[in-house]
């Protein structure tokens, strides 16, 4: 690109942000005549507009990467799916309407394969978000999500802006939220099973272990959103996710995980916990037709635990390696 970018990435301090700073800082990502801002809530609360105006003013963004959210596991948003949709809604309200008025020249937001419908067939592709309710546990998240592609759609028609949004299947990754109450899945259970090692007490797993997700690690991810930044045109979005063919239940994640971690101890299923939905097979064919050449790591090591930051163990995300 030459002409000069200043590129603000909201979230900057989350899972996906600190993965697409490593990827601009750390593997040369960056172009000249590039800067970019990466922040947090601290910088300011995009929940409110005032605050996201101060933001903008101050950085005075050429191009926004979206990525802030109120994000939580399948638990917490079963529990406040009314604060998840009215938080996520304003956020993503203020951040867009910011950058319309201020002449952001493009605008990447992140909605999540698990807005998709509940009851649909497989694989999921792009043009199939709106095509029925979501599923029940996380229908607040994803209902202020889906308002994201609708929002771009309308920006486009009445001023020709190009804000488009990617869609991650589960991310997993260093700085990921460890915590056991709220985590993601892979993080929490990673976390648990660690804690089960060391305490000698058994592993109790909530839910069957029978949902299967795509799991797609963050760095990857990192550098396919500044990918979609520099060279997608469409407002439509794209699925940015390993292939069907690596989706893998709970249950084999967790046998990978107790591998990992060398862990021998009982394992219990608590099956009067919810699953979630069962499984959201997403397909990753227009990313493959634009990027012929993708490939995903399907080995990431330096994750470690909230408890002991410097033990460091190695995970195997895809079951192909145990082949
Ligand atoms: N993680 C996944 O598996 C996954 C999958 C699909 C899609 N996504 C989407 O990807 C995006 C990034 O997810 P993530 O996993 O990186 O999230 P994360 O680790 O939970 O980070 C959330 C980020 O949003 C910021 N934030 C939260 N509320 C804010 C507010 N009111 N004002 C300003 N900033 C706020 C946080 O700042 P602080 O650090 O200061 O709290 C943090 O930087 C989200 O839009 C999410 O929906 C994630």
């Amino acid at each position: 690109m030459t002409e000069p970018m200043r590129i603000l990435v909201t979230g900057g301090s989350g899972l996906v942000g600190k993965a697409i700073e490593h990827v601009v800082q750390q593997e040369g990502g960056k172009l000249e005549g590039e800067e970019w801002i990466f922040l947090s809530s601290k910088d300011g609360d995009l929940v409110d507009v005032g605050q996201t105006r101060a933001v903008f003013e101050k950085h005075r963004p050429t191009h926004v990467i979206h990525l802030a959210a109120k994000v939580g596991g399948l638990y917490q948003h079963m529990k406040e799916n009314l604060l998840f949709l009215r938080d996520n809604l304003k956020i993503n309200d203020n951040v867009l309407q910011t950058a319309h008025e201020m002449g952001v020249a493009k605008v990447v937001s992140c909605l999540s394969s698990c807005i998709f419908p509940e009851n649909t067939t497989y694989p999921i592709d792009e043009t199939m978000i709106h095509n029925g309710s979501p599923h029940a546990s996380n229908f607040g998240y994803s209902h202020a999500k889906r308002m994201i592609d609708v929002q771009n759609k309308a920006y486009f028609q009445q001023y020709g802006h190009c804000y488009t949004a990617v869609i991650p299947t589960n991310v997993v990754g260093p700085h990921d939220n460890f915590s056991i109450e709220n985590g993601h899945v892979l993080s929490a259970l990673i976390n648990k099973t660690y804690q089960a090692k060391k305490e000698g007490t058994p592993l109790s797993v909530c839910g069957s272990g029978a949902p299967r997700r795509q799991f797609i690690y963050s760095l990857d991810l990192g550098r396919l959103i500044i990918w979609v930044l520099r060279e997608y045109k469409e407002i439509d979005p794209i699925i940015l996710s390993v292939g069907e063919e690596d989706e893998v239940s709970i249950k084999e994640a967790l046998d990978m995980i107790t591998k990992a971690l060398d862990y021998k101890g009982e394992i219990h299923f608590d099956t009067t916990q919810s699953d979630g939905q069962m499984k959201k097979t997403a397909s990753n064919a227009k990313l493959r037709r634009y990027r012929p050449d993708v490939s995903f790591t399907n080995k990431y090591t330096n994750i470690y635990t909230s408890e002991q930051k410097h033990t460091w163990v190695a995970f195997i995300i895809t079951p192909t390696l145990f082949k």
